[in-house]
């Protein structure tokens, strides 16, 4: 089975002036760690959006973990179960603390000892000592790190990550990154990493290449 099955997606906005995704196929292993590179503008974000379940195509399928997603009745369930998100922009709530936002996506699954779960998540990606800290009193690599937490804490099979260290010098943006990979070399998450930087995804195994909505290289 694979990961992720994405067959002729299509996606327009603005009453179909604008193509995002024009007819898109992608599969990706259970395990991989893929990176989506192109320009601005290119569809990147859409196509993130959509195997993430935050968005619905016009045409096309898409399978995720085995689930076709056209046929699930509650997709916000199956987004808390199997998906973790990373984005580079509004990622933490202001108002509560990393501990708190860590807790949130728990939530929906009802875990037990959800507090001690996202300290344990928090200890995960070196955040301990700041669990009581607001998403202003952290720097923004440890903001990331928090939103990598985060997107754990439900064991998703599937980590997507829309540019998650674009605003991060490199050393920082290289820590963060390497928890990912950590994660997806000891616990065999499928990593789906957007990025504008070569370094990052030279650390991927394979580099999807996207341009006007479709993809014009796929790695292999
Ligand atoms: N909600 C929306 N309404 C209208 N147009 C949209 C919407 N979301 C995206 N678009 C348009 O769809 C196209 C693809 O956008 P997308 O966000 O996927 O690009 P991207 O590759 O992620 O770019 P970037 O690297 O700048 O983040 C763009 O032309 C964008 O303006
Ligand atoms: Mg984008």
């Amino acid at each position: 089975m694979k990961a992720i099955e994405v067959r002729d997606l299509r996606k327009s906005f603005d009453s179909g002036r604008i193509r995002a995704l024009n007819g898109v196929n992608l599969e990706v292993d259970g395990g991989e760690f893929i990176s989506i590179m192109g320009p601005s503008g290119s569809g990147k974000s859409t196509l993130l959006n959509m195997i993430g379940a935050l968005d619905v195509p016009d045409s096309g399928t898409i399978c995720v973990a085995g689930r076709d997603l056209s046929r699930e009745r509650d997709l916000s369930r199956l987004r808390a179960e199997e998906i973790g998100f990373v984005f580079q922009l509004h990622n933490l709530i202001p108002n509560l603390t990393a501990l708190e936002n860590v807790e949130i996506p728990m939530f929906a699954v009802k875990h037990e000892n959800m507090e001690e779960r996202a300290m344990e998540l928090l200890e995960y990606v070196d955040l301990a000592d700041k669990a009581h800290r607001k998403p202003t009193e952290l720097s923004g690599g440890e903001r990331q790190r928090v939103a990598i937490a985060r997107a754990l804490a439900n064991d998703p099979s599937i980590i997507l990550a829309d540019e998650p260290t674009g605003s991060l010098d490199s050393r920082t943006s290289q820590r963060v990154l390497r928890k990912l990979r950590e994660l997806q070399e000891d616990e065999g998450v499928t990593l789906v990493v957007v990025t504008h930087e070569p370094d990052v995804a030279a650390m991927a195994s394979r580099t999807i290449r996207i341009l006007d909505g479709v993809i014009v290289d796929d790695g292999y």
